[in-house]
């Protein structure tokens, strides 16, 4: 695997590729790489010819400093699970080769559909971030199709949407969660989870499943499932961000005729903001927006 620190030299690697008309796959992480970006990348190599990761922890996308000063940097292990699985190629720049001119005044991508519900809520400013550091990605590597995790849904929805917006000619996939043997979301985050908490964050996910269940049940009483699945997870002693059950399609609120549905959760632990969800008509989201647009 080849790594490249400069988006010139990136750029210009990719190019005959380009030219031979194969196609290029991306996956952008902020690396500490676990089984949940591992199943992207090999999902990313099924359905491509060349395979480009990138690891970049963006500032942009953190609301306090110390979050971004914490978050965990392990490069070496990366590059060498990336290696074993067989990536082409890693993008790895610093920020000054991203954001040269500061983050104050660089030009910023605003997605205004779904960015303030939700993880946004909570977050101001945290998926503008996402989005402007993403085209910024997309625009060095141009993939003919990128892949996202479907852990982190209200991010993959947003991605789609400006995608269509900016008529990139770009395929968004969608990744399967990966998980714990205990059914935990794998995620950079787990970390911070304290070892007296670890045996009970499972109730996240169980939580969430159990609200899936009734809905696939037909029940209609949104509000009521929202309520029983927070009451649950504060029983078990975290506070509850937002359980909410939404339109998977649009991330509206769901509406009794809704068929394609979703349950989105969030929590926090004494030390870890934890998110999961649980899919209805998961087929009909891996393939939502992901015709191939060139
Ligand atoms: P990061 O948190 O490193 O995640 C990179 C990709 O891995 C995202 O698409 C995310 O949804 C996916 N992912 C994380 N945990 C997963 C799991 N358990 N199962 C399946 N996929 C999982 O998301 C980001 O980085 C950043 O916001 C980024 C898009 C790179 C922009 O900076």
């Amino acid at each position: 695997m080849l790594i490249f620190r400069h988006i010139k030299h990136m750029r210009s690697q990719l190019e005959p590729y380009r030219k031979r008309g194969q196609r290029i796959s991306f996956v952008p992480t902020m690396g500490n790489l676990h089984g949940g970006h591992m199943s992207l990348i090999k999902r990313a190599k099924a359905q491509s010819d060349i395979v480009v990761c990138s690891i970049f922890v963006n500032s942009f996308q953190f609301m306090l400093t110390e979050e971004w000063d914490k978050y965990p940097r392990t490069f070496e292990a990366d590059c060498q699970r990336l290696r074993e699985i067989g990536c082409d190629y890693l993008f790895a720049p610093n920020d000054s080769e991203m954001y040269p001119n500061g983050l104050s005044t660089q030009s910023r991508v605003v997605c205004p559909s779904m960015t303030d519900i939700l993880c946004g809520r909570s977050r101001p400013g945290h998926f503008e971030g996402v989005t402007t550091v993403v085209s910024k990605l997309f625009n060095i590597i141009q993939p003919d199709e990128s892949v996202f995790g479907l852990k982190d849904f209200q991010q993959i929805s947003i991605i789609r949407r400006m995608v269509e917006d900016m008529c990139l000619p770009i395929k968004i996939v969608g990744g399967p969660i990966y998980r714990e043997s205990d059914g935990l979301a794998m995620s950079s985050r787990n970390v911070f989870i304290r070892s007296n908490e670890r045996p009970k964050v499972k109730v996240l996910k169980e939580s969430l499943f159990e609200v899936g269940q009734s809905l696939a049940e037909g029940e209609k009483d949104f509000y009521g499932l929202e309520k029983q699945a927070s009451e649950r997870i504060e029983q078990h002693g975290f506070e509850v961000d937002y359980i909410s059950v939404r339109n998977s399609l649009t991330l509206e609120e769901a509406a009794i005729h809704d068929q394609d549905l979703i349950v989105l959760g969030a929590m926090y632990t004494k030390s870890a903001r934890l998110i999961d969800n649980f899919i209805l008509r998961l087929d009909n989201i891996m393939d939502n927006g992901g015709e191939d647009k060139k």
